[in-house]
C-alpha cells in the first residue's frame, strides 16, 4: 500500500469520540481524511476543524462535521503532513501552501501528530524550500528582505500565476539548504513586516508515524511532549 495512506489510516484510529479534530491538508492528511469519514461513517462522533478550503470540501463531502476557527477555543487532536522531519521534531511544512492555517490550528492542539512517508525523515531539514507566508501589499520589499539575508526567496507560482493562498496571501521559499540556523532564521523572519508566519514547526508534535516501504507504520514517540 501507498506509505502515505497508510500512515494516514494508522492516524485515523487516533481519534476518539468527542474529540475535536484539526484536520490537516496535503496528500498525507487526504487519506487520514478519508479514514476519519470512514470511521464517521461507521458512527465516530467527532467535530473537526479543517485546515484549508481543500480539506474543508473533502471533509464536507465525506459527512464529518465541521467548525470554523471562530467557534473553537482548542484542539483535542490535530493530525497533518509535513515536508521535512529532523530527530528533534523540527519539521517543515506549508509544500502545499496551507501552512499559515495548519500553525493556527496546530497551536490550538492539546496533542499534535505528524504523519508521513520514509522520504520526509532527514538529518537536517532546510533541504525542502521554507515556505513564508507574506502580504500581498508590501511583498517586494518583504522578498527584498529575505534576499539581503542570503535565503534566496522565490514568489511562489502555480499554473503561469503567483500563487495564492486561503487567506489571499503569497508564499515566498527560502533556499537555505540542509543545516541552515533554525533559530536565527526564525527570530530575523519573525522580525520582517509583511511576514505572517512561516513553515518552521519546531518541537511541536507528540508522535510522528512513517509509512514504511515494508508496509509498516513507524511510531516515533517525542519524549519531551
Ligand atoms: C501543506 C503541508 C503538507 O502537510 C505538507 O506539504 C506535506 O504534504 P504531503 O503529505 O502532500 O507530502 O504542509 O501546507
Amino acid at each position: 500500500m501507498d506509505m502515505k495512506k497508510l500512515a494516514g489510516k494508522e492516524a485515523a484510529e487516533y481519534v476518539q469520540d468527542g474529540m475535536l479534530v484539526g484536520l490537516g491538508t496535503g496528500s498525507t492528511a487526504y487519506h487520514m481524511v478519508n479514514a476519519v469519514g470512514e470511521r464517521v461513517k461507521n458512527g465516530l462522533r467527532i467535530q473537526a476543524i479543517p485546515t484549508s478550503k481543500a480539506t474543508e470540501e473533502q471533509a464536507r463531502a465525506l459527512g464529518i462535521p465541521l467548525l470554523g476557527i471562530d467557534e473553537i477555543d482548542h484542539v483535542d487532536l490535530c493530525i497533518d503532513g509535513v515536508d521535512e522531519i529532523d530527530p528533534a521534531f523540527n519539521a517543515i511544512k506549508g509544500g502545499g501552501g496551507a501552512l499559515y492555517r495548519e500553525k493556527v490550528v496546530a497551536s490550538l492542539a492539546r496533542e499534535v501528530i505528524w504523519i508521513m512517508d520514509e522520504s520526509k525523515l532527514v538529518d537536517q531539514i532546510g533541504a525542502f524550500p521554507l515556505p513564508v507566508e507574506i502580504a500581498q501589499y508590501g511583498a517586494k520589499q518583504a522578498i527584498a528582505k529575505m534576499e539581503g539575508y542570503g535565503w534566496n526567496p522565490v514568489l511562489r507560482v502555480r499554473d503561469g500565476k503567483t500563487f495564492v493562498t486561503d487567506n489571499g496571501n503569497f508564499i515566498a521559499d527560502l533556499q537555505l539548504g540542509a543545516g541552515f540556523a533554525i533559530e536565527d532564521v526564525k527570530t530575523k523572519l519573525d522580525g520582517i513586516v509583511g511576514v505572517l508566519e512561516h513553515g518552521l514547526f519546531l518541537n511541536m508534535c507528540k508522535r510522528i508515524l512513517v509509512g514504511c516501504a515494508d508496509g509498516t507504520v513507524k511510531t516515533i514517540e517525542n519524549e519531551s511532549k
